[in-house]
């Protein structure tokens, strides 16, 4: 990972390279990968979330000629230029749409604009939120600058409105909770009925154990497509039942009016079956973090979150199969997809000196099968966002 000094070398030369002058700071935010609760947080439910050493970092600046302009330094050094006052839902298009959304959501503050140029080791497309990385190094870089009376659930829902309103991306709260909330060697344990959360402690490693994040190298597009359709679905789900939302149900039993005999229904009883499953491994993976029982026990819950994802949710792909049956296969405790699915990445809860023999593992099973080598590294719980310079 790259340090944060020089993190904040390369962000302010790549700024000053852009602009002609410095940034006035440089803010970052991570990625996350969530240790369990797929999918629950647009139904009101429960998610662990652990943010990621990776991150995004802004070099920001305010101008004083009205115009918005953003950079990247993945990009092809063009920068995507508008007035401030041209900002709207959709425009500009394309991965500056998110910072945008950002600016846009404190446009009354920002009279005389803001140019921002923004540097990840966030993998894209990964399904491990460098969408939420961007949006929240933005926020907290436009709050330290022009609104220092927000505060970090602000910001959470600022960067939601960003992705929601903006990008049009109908995602839930978790991704932009991780990367605000989040702290070093802790779980994120949030409600996101109320937005209630506990930092539950993470220490694997002095259990002698690591979660290894695979990367599928299968790309998902949330924008559209299979995850609007399964949010849909629950909120269908949760009318037939006569509920705000599916988080109010906690019993499977309590589904059974959804079977009415034909496959819509059959459909909406599996939606609706991962979500009260997945909230109470949420609640069984909390318990057993927060007593001093063996981290190992979380293992088995993983894996079953993985086949709900797989037969109730329907949004695996067989990449994620193949990196789940190979790492238990090769003694991983438990693994799972992460993320929106449809693509993105597995995490798999290992003993530490076994993380080569799994890669191994999951890596041979890539190539028998055909999919390119798998990138993988182990997941840390690390901090939130935060000012760098
Ligand atoms: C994506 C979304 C989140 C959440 C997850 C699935 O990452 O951005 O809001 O719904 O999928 O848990």
């Amino acid at each position: 990972m790259t340090s944060d000094e020089e993190a904040v070398a390369r962000a302010s030369q790549a700024f000053a390279d852009t602009f002609g002058g410095p940034p006035e700071g440089v803010w970052a935010a991570p990625g996350r990968v969530n240790v369990i609760g797929e999918h629950t947080d647009y139904n009101a439910g429960f998610v662990l979330p652990v943010a990621l050493p990776h991150t995004t970092r802004a070099a920001v600046a305010r101008r004083h000629d009205g115009r918005v302009a953003f950079a990247s330094r993945q990009g092809d050094g063009s920068v995507v230029e508008l007035d401030l006052a041209e900002l709207a839902p959709g425009r500009p298009e394309g991965w500056a749409g998110y910072p945008a959304g950002v600016v846009w959501g404190v446009r009354d503050r920002l009279g005389a604009g803001v140019s921002v140029l923004v540097d990840t080791d966030v993998p894209v497309g990964a399904g491990l939120s460098s969408s939420a990385a961007l949006t929240c190094s933005v926020a907290l870089a436009l709050r330290d600058l022009v609104a220092p009376e927000l505060d970090r659930p602000d910001l959470v829902e600022l960067a939601r409105r960003a992705e929601n309103d903006f990008v049009g991306a109908p995602t839930g709260i978790l991704d932009q909770s991780a990367s605000v909330l989040c702290t070093e060697g802790h779980a994120l344990f949030l409600d996101t009925r109320d937005r209630t959360s506990e930092q539950v402690p993470l220490d694997l490693a002095a259990a002698g154990l690591a979660v290894l994040v695979v990367d599928s190298g299968v790309t998902h597009e949330h924008a559209g497509g299979g995850y609007g359709d399964r949010r849909r679905e629950c909120e269908l789900a949760a009318e037939r039942l006569g509920v705000a939302f599916l988080r109010e149900i906690d019993d499977v039993a309590g589904l059974d009016a959804l079977v009415d005999g034909t496959p819509e229904g059959g459909v909406l009883l599996r939606r609706a079956r991962h979500i009260v499953t997945e909230n109470a491994r949420v609640l069984e993976v909390v318990a057993a973090l927060r007593g001093d029982a063996d981290p190992r026990r979380i293992g088995p819950i993983l894996t079953a979150g993985h086949e709900s994802l797989r037969d109730d949710f329907e949004i695996s792909v067989p990449a994620l199969d193949a990196i789940v049956e190979s790492a238990t296969a090769a003694g991983a405790y438990g693994a799972r997809m992460v993320g929106g699915g449809f693509g993105g990445s597995a995490i798999a809860l290992v003993e530490a000196d076994a993380l080569d023999s799994v890669t191994a593992a999951v890596t041979e099973r890539f190539g028998r099968e055909g999919h390119g080598p798998p990138r993988t590294f182990t997941a840390v719980p690390s901090a939130g966002a935060r000012r760098l310079s």
